[in-house]
């Protein structure tokens, strides 16, 4: 079946504006159901040319227009633009337009979040606030007035500086904020509600003080001190590692509890999902203080990659997103554990951008062409877009890496820039060639890179032969050799790396592969050496060789890369996995021996790395054994990792007890040790249960009992999803019980419902859709339900009478009309039946054509699932 579709935006048709806008001041009068906005913009014509002013609106009335203020009615108007036929070359425009912030549950423009207005504006949302030339290379400075209730907004925020506030007869009360920086739309935030404000400062390197402020629902200030003291930390780290400063007096945080994302870095006003930012020992796991202080952290560092230098367009959405990512990622492996979040980088690119690649979206980080530029905010732009950067950081050193991106900002500061100007930026700062380099922001799909290896014992001549190609992808067929950034070691026999200064890649532990095949010639080798390959992930690639299981061992044990020994770790459980899976009936007794006595020796790394020993003692998420088959058989890979599982807990079941009582923490602190510990212990808790050990409820219900935090309370019910349903749902009662109140804790109990394996699954799920805490306004509410459930219950999503499709899409139709920006996310798993089996790629794409038929469908979902059903494997 062949679906049209709306017509794509093209990258290669990029024009610059007709029009330029230097100045804005706005002026609204916030109304639950009648919201007015007053737009008067400074508006000059770029370039000598009589095209008519055409500027986007979406959604919203308008009220009256004025050029140089005199109305005027000789426009002409549709759904999407507002159209000004003009003779001046310079003039003013005042729009006034009228919203419905209530009404607005597609949380894009001005919305109401649990009685306070907020906006939120990328990519283009600004037009549903005014009509505009809303398109992020028009860079104005904005005034902002609001007028609102006093009682119940007595907080009115906007960017930048408050410059100005009164009170009226009736009860409302009026702030006006200036910002003095040139910024697009998208940038603009408004929020106005009544909140409870926790303030600090921080005096940046040049000795100015900065007031900090955030704020948060009434009654929650005391989980906001995590979150202050993260941004302490991010403001100081960009200072010390890039020597970037903050710009404005004051930078204010606000946590909303309805947000489509992560988080947003409007200029001098950080709107957040309030789950990345409120947090308490009782109410937060050790990940949600990770990721407060990530997220918090990449917001911040957005100020100068992103505000300070703007995308051109939405296609250059990864030159502030790729390198905002890598950015953030390097702070957070600065503040904990190097090897751990470079583990959880990479399992991210191969549990889900890997398989975005392997589906009908595939699209490289910078995209040719977009329909809904919502559906481009994604694991390819993003975090292989870090990836992308983070090569660049690999050839070009540290100190090349930072000559570079001070030569983009003496460059680019207040401007709005391409992918390109910021290579250009590091080529030139370095006289490193990138030109071949630039193919990974136009080429999408994963490399795979073949390697093999010879040795001649008797002139002790090893060769290795690197082969590289990337398979087609649904966007794109042919595919070129790319430069690669190819880490890697020989180990001899005693586990030492091999080194030869005739060899000048072994000496630099790096080859620059930038042809399909390359040949690297050591000599004088006594033996066959174990080459340790892709140290650090070193490229977003697929890696190949023919690895034996003594081999893998080997570079478990002695790899000079922390990341390659839990790499070579989780390829030896992938092996016992897949093989398992093939062969269920000959499992190969001899490999899971030395799997397991791999195993075993992890355990020693637990006191001296336990970190590392958590991440090596995990085997891989069915997504990531998923990407490394052509074909998912659902039931044979899922139950062989299970087996897997199983035999290390029952195997090794003294060492789990062993080890889960060593992990001692005091009072609740999020500070390494006790992370790691925490994690070590929870791990073995798991392992316990697995196994089916007699301690396991013992221990399952005494920690519950005990446990001082939202960690090892969830170790507790995650661990109790490998036991009896019963017991499960005993302990979920309880918990629930205890945390009904409170919103993000709920989430979590909606998650582990959503996917945990049992077989009345599909019954259980319309039981969680109705309770009366969730909602399908709330996007947290229905990525903990929907999203847990779709990614994530393999057995239940994918049951093969197709009920559990049958249920996604049911309610894919439903989110269309709320949230199209949630429903196009969450359909992800869906789109992705290129991999399964016939039969079930039939009952999915049968549930799309179903989504397909809906006459009122969002461009979001006409997107995606249009492209889906019209993928062909080349
Ligand atoms: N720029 C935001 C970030 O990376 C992403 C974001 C927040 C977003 N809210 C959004 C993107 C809404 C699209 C729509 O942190
Ligand atoms: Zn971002």
């Amino acid at each position: 079946m062949t679906v049209s579709s709306p017509v794509a935006k093209k990258r290669s048709d990029y024009q610059t504006p007709d029009f330029l806008i230097s100045h804005v001041d706005m002026v609204f009068h916030l109304d639950v159901v009648k919201t007015r906005v007053i737009t008067t913009s400074q508006i000059t014509r770029n370039g000598q040319h009589d095209r008519p002013l055409v500027l986007d609106g979406e959604s919203i009335k308008l009220v009256s227009v004025a050029l140089n203020e005199d109305a005027i009615h000789d426009y002409s108007l549709n759904d999407e633009q507002l159209s000004i036929q003009t003779t001046e070359s310079t003039f003013t425009l005042c729009v006034e337009t009228e919203i419905n912030p209530s009404e607005n549950k597609t949380l894009e423009g001005l919305y109401f979040s649990a009685g306070a207005y907020c906006t939120q504006c990328e990519a283009e949302g600004f037009r549903k606030i005014t009509y505009f030339l809303d398109r992020p290379d028009v860079l104005a400075k904005y005034d902002v007035t609001i007028f609102a209730d006093k009682e119940r907004y007595p907080h009115l925020l906007s960017n930048g500086n408050q410059i100005g506030k009164g009170q009226l007869d009736d009860g409302r009360h009026w702030v006006k904020w200036q910002d003095p920086f040139n910024k697009p739309s998208y940038l603009f935030a408004l929020v106005a509600g009544d909140f409870d404000l926790l303030t600090d400062n921080f005096i940046t390197q040049s000795g100015r003080n900065v007031l900090l402020e955030l704020y948060v629902d009434k009654g929650a200030l005391d989980k906001g001190h995590h979150a202050i003291a993260s941004l302490k930390k991010a403001m100081a780290w960009d200072e010390e590692v890039f020597g970037l400063e903050y710009d404005l007096d004051i930078y204010m945080v606000v946590a909303v509890d309805f947000f489509n994302m992560g988080a947003m870095e409007n200029k001098g006003l950080n709107v957040f999902n309030s789950k990345f930012v409120l947090a308490d020992a009782q109410s937060a796991t050790d990940d949600d203080f990770f990721n407060i202080e990530a997220v918090i952290g990449h917001e911040y560092f957005h100020n100068w990659t992103g505000n300070r230098v703007t995308c051109r367009d939405w296609f250059q959405l990864s030159l502030k997103e790729g390198l905002t990512v890598f950015r953030d990622q390097q702070f957070s492996a600065d503040m904990s554990s190097p090897v751990f979040n470079r583990i959880k980088n990479v399992q991210i690119i191969r549990e889900h951008q890997f398989a975005e690649d392997a589906s009908a979206m595939a699209h490289p980080i910078r995209p040719e062409e977009v329909i809904e530029m919502n559906n481009f905010y994604t694991v390819t732009v993003y975090d292989k877009g870090a990836e992308v950067i983070r090569m660049m950081h690999t050839l070009l050193g540290v100190d090349g890496f930072r000559k570079g991106v001070d030569l983009y900002f003496e460059r680019f500061d207040g401007q709005a820039v391409t992918c390109d100007d910021f290579v250009q930026a590091m080529q030139d700062a370095t006289d490193i060639d990138l030109t071949h380099f630039r193919l990974w922001y136009s080429q999408s799909g994963t490399p795979k890179v073949t390697v093999t290896d010879t040795f001649e014992q008797s002139s002790g001549r090893y060769t290795l032969t690197f082969t590289q190609s990337t398979p087609p992808t649904a966007d794109q067929a042919q595919k070129h050799a790319l430069h690669i950034p190819f880490k890697f070691e020989l180990l001899d026999q005693q586990g030492m790396s091999i080194s030869d200064d005739s060899v000048p890649e072994l000496e630099a532990k790096m080859i620059e592969l930038t042809q399909a095949k390359h040949e690297i010639t050591v000599s004088g080798l006594s033996e066959k050496p174990t080459p340790s390959l892709l140290l650090n992930f070193s490229a977003p690639v697929k890696v190949d060789y023919p690895y034996s299981h003594q081999q893998l061992s080997h570079i478990i044990l002695h790899s000079s890369d922390e990341f390659s020994r839990w790499d070579a770790s989780q390829s030896l459980y992938s092996r016992c996995i897949h093989s398992l899976a093939t062969a269920p009936d000959s499992p190969d007794e001899e490999l899971f021996d030395s799997m397991l006595v791999a195993v075993s020796g992890m355990f020693e790394l637990a006191d001296s790395n336990p970190a590392l020993a958590a991440a090596m003692l995990s085997v891989p998420s069915f997504e990531t054994l998923s990407q490394q088959v052509d074909e998912i058989q659902v039931e044979a890979l899922y139950h062989a990792q299970r087996s897997i599982r199983n035999l290390i807990a029952t195997s090794l079941s003294e060492k789990w007890l062993a080890l889960y009582n060593k992990q001692i923490t005091g009072p609740y602190q999020y500070d390494a040790d006790d992370v790691d510990k925490r994690r070590l212990r929870n791990l073995s808790l798991s392992y316990l249960v697995q196994g089916d050990s007699p301690q396991a409820s013992e221990l399952l219900l005494a920690q519950f009992a005990s446990a001082d935090n939202m960690t090892d309370s969830l170790g507790v019910l995650k661990a109790a999803q490998y036991g009896p349903v019963d017991q499960f749902d005993h302990l979920m009662f309880q918990f629930e019980e205890r945390w009904r109140h409170d919103p993000l804790v709920l989430d979590k109990w909606f998650a582990l419902h959503a996917n945990m394996e049992r077989s009345d699954i599909l019954a259980r799920l319309p039981l969680l859709l109705s309770h009366e805490k969730f909602s399908l306004d709330n996007p947290n509410r229905v990525r903990s339900v929907l999203g847990s459930f779709a990614f994530y219950n393999v057995l239940g999503f994918h049951a093969i009478d197709g009920s559990g499709y049958q249920f996604l899409a049911d309610y894919i139709l439903k989110l269309n009309s709320v949230n199209p920006q949630v429903a196009a996310r969450i359909i992800t798993p869906l789109t992705q039946w290129q991999k399964f089996d016939p039969k079930r790629q039939e009952l999915m794409r049968y549930q799309l054509a179903r989504i397909a038929d809906c006459k009122t469908l969002s461009k979001d979902l006409i997107e995606k699932v249009t492209k889906s059903l019209n993928y062909t494997a080349h």
